[in-house]
């Protein structure tokens, strides 16, 4: 069953600091495909850093960037694709992405996610005087678009990579 060619590139959505990147390299192996995550793509395409692109040309600017990317991270053959945590806010992204993939949200709680970013100095969203009450109003507001996706994998008690396969095989 594993060996089943996989039709659509499967799209990880989710928060910043739910694994997106980490949980994308495993499950790629596991489904033998490339990785590809769409912040590092910009990063590539600009040379500079995201909060570079941030601070230099605004958020605006990296959204239309981001739009681009993962347009075209969408057009090569099925692969698995982290997107940065406000990418499937675009109602023309998650457009894209349904066209052409399986957007698969990675659910994970608020205090973990906390507990994962607070130490990083990385994310521009988060350079704010109350960066816990900034990540709680970026979730609040999110959840229930993500809750939009095709495929739903809980944090608890931790990913498995290979019931993520199945799941996204089956969907
Ligand atoms: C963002 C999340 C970041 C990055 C940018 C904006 C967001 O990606 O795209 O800083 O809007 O949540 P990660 O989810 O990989 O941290």
């Amino acid at each position: 069953e594993m060996q089943a060619q996989l039709k659509k590139t499967v799209v990880l959505v989710g928060m910043m600091g739910a694994g997106k990147t980490a949980v994308g390299k495993a499950l790629a192996q596991v489904l033998s495909v490339p990785f590809r995550d769409s912040d590092s793509a910009i990063e590539e395409a600009a040379n500079m850093s995201i909060a570079e692109i941030f601070a230099r040309d605004g958020e605006p600017f990296f959204r239309r960037k981001e739009s681009q990317v993962i347009e075209r991270l969408l057009e090569a053959p099925p692969s698995v694709l982290s997107t940065g945590g406000g990418a499937y806010m675009s109602a023309d992204n998650r457009k894209l992405i349904t066209g052409k993939g399986i957007a698969v949200w990675l659910d994970v709680e608020l205090p973990l996610l906390w507990s994962r970013v607070r130490h990083k100095d990385t994310r521009p969203l988060l350079r704010t005087p109350d960066p816990h009450a900034t990540l709680r109003e970026l979730y609040a507001a999110r959840v229930p678009v993500y809750a939009r996706a095709d495929v739903t994998v809980k944090a608890r008690p931790h990913f498995s990579v290979e019931d993520m396969a199945v799941k996204v095989r089956n969907a």
